[in-house]
């Protein structure tokens, strides 16, 4: 006969083994399942793997962020520049008006662009941008898609395209102009970077007749001196500022500048996103899937234009690198000046911007903008052709699968793609950078749900976010 007690020990014994080992392959399993994080990365580092899948940043850093500092006296009366609407021809309209505080300084409706002049009629050409997050932009520049200025981080995905010879590289290299490397614009502010500084920028809407139509110089100076801060004006800049209308104007704008730059509402660093790069909070499931494919080259491909790594000395991601790219963002009928069939908004080449007319390859270029606070605009692109994040990700994955989604047809039934863009300089449009390299047929680079997933990340971005733990 066999020991019964024996008996009953072997398969106690092997349950003591096979019950924790099970459950540690389910657990394992669902955590792999359940987990966005992709298997090269639970391969490769098994420990960064499981804390993203919690939702954690695996290698929090100290971000370096602009210093909260009392205002400057020249800041201050900066301030009561930005909101004086006695500036404008209408007498209504303000800075603020299209750059509203409450929306990060960016526009409040979904209107494509805003109305100014006189009677407040007059359509503008372009979307409004955010003012948040330009004190890092470099003065424009064209340089070499490789070049690391202003501290930024080149991504690495970059680099090895550029050293691999990739079609736009090649391309460019043709061209009697450029070096062994693929020449790009970036830098400066307004869509096409037209204006290298905060001060400089400021004469555009004020005298610009679509928006404050602030009229001449002269008119500018007379409502300066004759403002509830003319005194301060005086203190600041001398008794006899006033007498030279072209100094009291070019203070005036040295002074709202400065208010751009010193005051932390324009550079707040408050998002979900600075907090969790701080190691100070944790994403949701969903959030950590929209960050993975906002990084996977092959998916989003999002951080290859809009950085969202800190510097090496730590200054936190301003999700632009700062260069000029031309998306074929469709035409927005939406816009007065568009009822011309010979007018186009080229970026870079024109008509705006008067120095690069000639520089055709980058006609329709335009400055990739900062994604943060993102989420609050109701208007996107430099035409504010699109209202919501969906249309925008729909825009990005299906443009050259589904082209006649987004552009019109012409009269034969052909859909015009990037029908923004005259044709001889339809080539200059973005068709090997993902997710932009695909053809018809093509799988697009996001599905539906992962697109929810990538604005749920975005939505990280919003400033304001408060903080639960240390
Ligand atoms: C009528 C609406 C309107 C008003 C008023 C207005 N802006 Fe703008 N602002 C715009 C638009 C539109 C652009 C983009 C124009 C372009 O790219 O050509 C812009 C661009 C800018 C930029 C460049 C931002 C970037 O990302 O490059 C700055 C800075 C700026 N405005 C500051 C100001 C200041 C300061 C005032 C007040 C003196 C002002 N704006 C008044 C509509 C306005
Ligand atoms: C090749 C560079 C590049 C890539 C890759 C890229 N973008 Fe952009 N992005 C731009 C440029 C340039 C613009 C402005 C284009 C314009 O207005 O004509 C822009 C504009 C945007 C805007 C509109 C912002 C605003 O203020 O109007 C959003 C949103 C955006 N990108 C999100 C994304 C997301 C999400 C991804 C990844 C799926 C992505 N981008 C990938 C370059 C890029």
């Amino acid at each position: 006969m066999r020991n019964p007690r024996l008996a009953r020990k072997i398969p106690a014994r092997a349950t003591a083994i096979a019950l924790p080992a099970a459950l540690l392959v389910a657990v394992a399993a669902f955590l792999l399942a359940w987990s966005p994080v992709p298997l090269r990365m639970w391969a490769s580092a098994p420990r960064q793997a499981l804390w993203l899948s919690l939702g954690e940043n695996p290698h929090p850093v100290r971000l370096v962020i602009p210093a909260d500092r009392p205002l400057s006296a020249m800041a201050q009366l900066g301030k009561r520049l930005f909101y004086d609407e006695r500036l404008s021809a209408s007498g209504r309209m303000s800075c603020a008006s299209c750059h509203l505080p409450a929306f990060a300084y960016g526009p409040a409706g979904s209107s494509p662009v805003v109305r100014g002049g006189p009677h407040m009629t007059t359509p503008g050409f372009r979307a409004v941008p955010s003012l948040r997050y330009l004190y890092r932009q470099p003065p424009f520049t064209i340089g070499p898609d490789i070049e690391t200025g202003n501290d930024i981080p080149v991504p690495m995905a970059r680099q090895v395209r550029a050293a691999a010879g990739d079609p736009r590289v090649r391309k460019s290299a043709l061209a009697p102009q450029a070096a062994a490397t693929n020449m790009v614009p970036q830098g400066g502010l307004f869509w096409d970077g037209r204006a290298n500084t905060l001060e400089q920028q400021i004469g555009g809407p004020l005298y610009n007749p679509a928006e404050m139509d602030g009229g001449t110089m002269q008119q500018v100076a007379r409502k300066l001196a004759s403002g509830p801060y003319a005194a301060d004006f005086q203190r600041l800049f001398g008794p006899n500022v006033f007498a030279n209308p072209g100094l009291a104007v070019d203070e005036a704008m040295f002074a709202i500048g400065r208010y751009e730059i010193e005051d932390p509402s324009f550079h707040p660093f408050t998002s979900k996103y600075d907090a969790w790069l701080q190691g100070r909070a944790r994403f949701t499931r969903e959030e950590l899937a929209g960050y993975l494919l906002f990084n996977d080259p092959a998916k989003g491909n999002c951080a290859a234009c809009h950085l969202d790594e800190s510097t090496p000395s730590g200054r936190p991601p301003l999700f632009t690198d700062h260069q000029f790219e031309a998306l074929g963002v469709p035409r927005n009928p939406a816009i007065a000046a568009n009822r011309d069939p010979q007018y186009y908004d080229l970026g870079v080449c024109g008509p705006y911007r008067t120095d690069m007319r000639k520089d055709t390859q980058y006609c329709g270029m335009f400055l990739t903008p900062t994604l943060r606070n993102v989420a609050l605009r109701r208007v996107f692109f430099h035409n504010g052709m699109f209202h919501s994040l969906t249309q925008v990700l729909d825009f990005y994955v299906n443009r050259d699968i589904h082209p006649g989604r987004f552009y019109p047809r012409n009269a034969a039934g052909r859909v015009i793609k990037y029908d923004d863009i005259p044709p001889r300089y339809r080539s200059n449009v973005d068709r090997v950078d993902a997710p932009l390299n695909r053809h018809r047929g093509d799988p697009p680079a996001l599905t539906a749900r992962e697109i929810r997933e990538v604005i749920a990340f975005l939505d990280t971005l919003t400033d304001g976010y408060t903080v639960s733990r240390r």
